[in-house]
């Protein structure tokens, strides 16, 4: 096959600039599996000047997967896209105002700067999610991503032995409620019921163990509350490190790419009555059988 990828690494483990296919098209199938292996290596790819518009993302994000909502589903209200697939990652309303500070949108804004993975709450979760600049602010608004799998790897053997058999219980609210926004109804509150994913666990693609931790973790089964967030907070620390970080400096017609089950990420500050315009896409983690077992296998040795 020829490869039409051309790769170039961004840090010593973590993230690439990916060129030579135009994601805006239809991608060939040996495209999609060339992206596939990249995101395998890289965990995070960087398309430049690739400005696509909301028909184009979705298709392109289609690729990878059915297509999750995230939080969509218990926000109610309108929106300004056309797919309730796109998630508008903006601090921009409804309407195309830039918001109050109040607004839900800022807390959302606020609450994507704690070290997250997308979906990390749901069954099914992320797998890929697809952030498209459409308008980026003079200062800050940088993104950062954490390599989940060189964060393990450089784990000391004690921790590892520790940790291999705990699950972490991931809740949608959860990261809200750190930042004290809490004004939510019971429907909203237990309309995606809480997930469990082993602390560790194998990739099933590149086969490599990742650390899967990140602020929607809400406990830790069989550990107190106090002592779990207290490991789950260490955990994060550790894997956000300087060298496990690629820090993106976000131009219009970016488009990056990020694997959620190996990668953590947040946004940093910038000045929320400065515009800031992103979208994403995101899809669902598709597990085939024989991997299915193997993550349940995981979650029993846990038990
Ligand atoms: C996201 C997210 C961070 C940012 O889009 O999922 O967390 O920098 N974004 O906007
Ligand atoms: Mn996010």
């Amino acid at each position: 096959m020829n490869s039409k990828l051309e790769l170039t690494p961004l840090t010593a483990s973590i993230g690439a600039l990916a060129h030579g296919i135009d994601i805006s098209s239809e991608l060939r199938l040996d495209e999609v599996k060339e992206i596939e292996s990249a995101m395998d290596r890289f965990a995070v790819l960087v398309f430049r000047d690739q400005l696509l518009d909301q028909d184009q993302q979705i298709r392109f994000a289609k690729n990878f997967g059915p297509l999750d909502t995230g939080l969509r589903k218990l926000r109610r209200g309108t929106h300004r896209f056309a797919y309730n697939e796109l998630a508008d990652i903006s601090n921009v309303t409804a309407e195309g105002q830039v918001a109050e500070r109040s607004h839900s949108r800022i807390v959302s804004n606020v609450a994507n700067q704690l070290w997250h993975s997308d979906s990390s709450f749901q069954q099914v979760r992320a797998k890929y999610s697809m952030l498209s600049a459409h308008v980026v602010p003079q200062f800050g608004g940088d993104t950062e991503f954490a390599d989940l799998r060189a964060a393990y790897d450089e784990l000391p053997d004690w921790r590892k032995t520790k940790i291999d058999n705990l699950v972490g219980v991931h809740s949608s609210l959860h990261s809200r409620f750190l930042l004290g926004d809490t004004g939510y109804d019971e429907a909203q509150k237990t309309a995606i019921a809480p997930a469990r994913w082993p602390l560790v666990q194998t990739d099933p693609r590149s086969g490599r163990r990742c650390l899967y931790v990140g602020h929607h973790i809400c406990e830790i089964e069989g550990m107190t509350l106090p002592e779990g967030r207290m490991l789950a907070m260490d955990l994060i620390e550790h894997a956000t490190q300087r060298q496990f970080v690629y820090q993106h400096k976000w131009r219009v017609g970016d488009l990056v790419m990020w694997d959620n089950t190996a990668t953590l990420h947040r946004g940093k500050w910038y000045d929320f009555a400065e515009r800031r315009e992103l979208r994403r896409a995101t899809t669902e983690e598709v597990v085939r059988s024989s991997e299915a077992a193997r993550l349940q296998q995981e979650l029993e040795l846990a038990q």
